[in-house]
C-alpha cells in the first residue's frame, strides 16, 4: 500500500506487466509503420514516461514530440474547447501516433482531433497506455491500447493524483 497525498492506493500492474506490454505495442508498431517514418505526439503531462518507453522499443525510423493541451471553456455551444500548446510540425503527409497516458471519457481526445486533422496528415492513430471502457463518453477508440481498466482512479507511470505519483515505476489504484 502507498500513500499519495490524502489517499491510499494498492499496487495494481507490475513494472515487469507494464515494460513487456509496452513492448508489444512498441513491436505492433514496428510492423505497421517500417518505411512511413511516424510522428509520434505524446500529450503531457501524464504520457511523458509511457511515450519514451514506446518510442524507445522502436527500431524503425521515427520521431518523438510533445505538445499541451489547454481547454477553456468556449462561447459557443460545443462548450470546452482544446488548443494544442507547442505544435510546431508540419504534420502534413506525415502519419501521426497521438500518445496518451489514459482514455477515460474520451473528451480531451474528441475535441484535439480535429485540430490535427486540419493540418492534413497522411493518417491518424492513437495509442493509449490505459484505457477505460466503462467511463467512455464519446466516440474514441485507440488503435494500440496497453491496458483496459476498471473506472477507477490509478497512479504510477506518470498518471498522477494532484501532481504526485507519475514517478512510480509501477501502477497503482484507490483502495477502497
Ligand atoms: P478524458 O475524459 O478526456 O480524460 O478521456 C483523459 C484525462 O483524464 C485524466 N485521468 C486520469 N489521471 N488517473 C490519473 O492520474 C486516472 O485514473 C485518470 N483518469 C483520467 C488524465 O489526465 C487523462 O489525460
Ligand atoms: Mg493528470
Amino acid at each position: 500500500m502507498i500513500k499519495v497525498h490524502d489517499k491510499t492506493f494498492v499496487p495494481f500492474i507490475t513494472r515487469e506487466d507494464i515494460q513487456k506490454r509496452v513492448g508489444e505495442l512498441a513491436e505492433m508498431i514496428n510492423e505497421e509503420y517500417a518505411g512511413k517514418k511516424p510522428l509520434l505526439i505524446g500529450i503531457l503531462n501524464g504520457s511523458f514516461i509511457f511515450a519514451a518507453d514506446l518510442f524507445r522499443g522502436l527500431t524503425i525510423e521515427a520521431e518523438i514530440s510533445f505538445i499541451k493541451l489547454v481547454s477553456y471553456k468556449g462561447t459557443t455551444s460545443t462548450g470546452n474547447v482544446v488548443t494544442a500548446i507547442g505544435m510546431e510540425e508540419d504534420l502534413h503527409g506525415r502519419h501521426i501516433i497521438i500518445v496518451e497516458d489514459i482514455i477515460d471519457t474520451g473528451k480531451t481526445l474528441s475535441s484535439f482531433l480535429p485540430e490535427i486533422h486540419h493540418r492534413n496528415p497522411a493518417s491518424v492513430k492513437i495509442a493509449t497506455f490505459l484505457s477505460k471502457p466503462e467511463a467512455l463518453k464519446y466516440d474514441i477508440k485507440a488503435d494500440f491500447n496497453a491496458f483496459n481498466i476498471e473506472n477507477k482512479f490509478v497512479v504510477g507511470y506518470g498518471l498522477d493524483y494532484d501532481g504526485l505519483g507519475r514517478n512510480l515505476p509501477d501502477l497503482f489504484i484507490l483502495s477502497e
